[in-house]
């Protein structure tokens, strides 16, 4: 176990180029006791926390959020296939996971993961009124997500991971979820200064190559930056578990 751990580090020193102090996911204090990491993002889901969800999925559902016009892009770029099990991490009103458990069928399944219960408990309700009997809702904690380990094929993460405010011991979480053939596929907001508008440079804590790095970080690589014309104000990135530690540091 001790030895593990050493090695695990060791690995993490020598990838980071000797850097382990520093790295964007730093927690307060790493180590063989670990103690909770600190909010990246203090706040952040403070309005999603709410029990009011009408006014969330109003925002998530609007004509003027490029995740919801695309929406039918965004689940090709996942590209599910029957059978298939994907948990979709800050699932929200649902739509996206309601599109996928169509696509993966009765022998596949999504996990619709949020912390707010009482969006779950509306995704419940949409699945059972369209006869989808493959989605299962789950509450995640703040700084992990509570599935099976090796479980998961596909670690579906949209307009998600900059609201993670754990993101180290969530990505720790996922990581040890995924099997070893699994990806995660992750949309996210461009954050480009002088481009993008002030609030959502507030809103973002950072853009895609501090978010990859740190997803690098965490224990993946980067399978590839697919190219969706019709997306302009989100990017997506598709990430496996890296080899060179692979089981070392879960
Ligand atoms: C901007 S919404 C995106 C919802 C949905 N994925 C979509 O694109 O329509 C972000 C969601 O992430 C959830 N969330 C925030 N932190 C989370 C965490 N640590 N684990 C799981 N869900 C989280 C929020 O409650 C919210 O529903």
């Amino acid at each position: 176990m001790f030895r593990s751990f050493v090695v695990c580090m060791l690995l993490a020193c020598a990838a980071s180029g000797g850097r382990v102090r520093g790295s964007a996911l730093d927690s307060v204090a790493d180590g063989p006791t670990r103690q909770r990491e600190a909010s990246v993002k203090p706040g952040i889901n403070e309005p999603w926390r709410s029990r009011n969800v009408a006014p969330l999925i109003r925002r998530l559902e609007s004509e003027s959020r490029e995740i919801w016009v695309q929406r039918d892009h965004i689940v090709q770029v996942v590209a599910p296939e029957p059978g298939m099990i994907i948990a979709d991490i800050g699932a929200g009103s649902g739509f996206l996971t309601l599109m996928l458990a169509e696509r993966v069928g009765p022998r596949g399944k999504i996990y619709a993961i949020d912390i707010n219960p009482t969006l779950l408990d509306e995704i419940r309700k949409r699945a059972q009124t369209k006869g989808l009997n493959n989605v299962e809702t789950v509450l995640a904690a703040e700084d992990s997500i509570p599935l099976a380990p090796n479980s998961i094929d596909v670690v579906f993460m949209c307009d998600a991971y900059h609201h993670f405010e754990y993101p180290k011991s969530t990505m720790r979480s996922l990581r040890a979820a995924l099997r070893e053939t699994g990806e995660i596929v992750m949309v996210d907001l461009e954050r480009i200064p002088g481009k993008t508008d002030a609030h959502m440079l507030e809103h973002l804590r950072a853009g895609k190559d501090i978010f990859r790095r740190e997803i690098i970080e965490a224990g993946f690589e980067l399978v590839q930056e697919h190219d969706v014309p019709e997306l302009i104000e989100n990017y997506v990135l598709r990430f496996r578990k890296s080899r060179a530690n692979a089981g070392l540091c879960q």
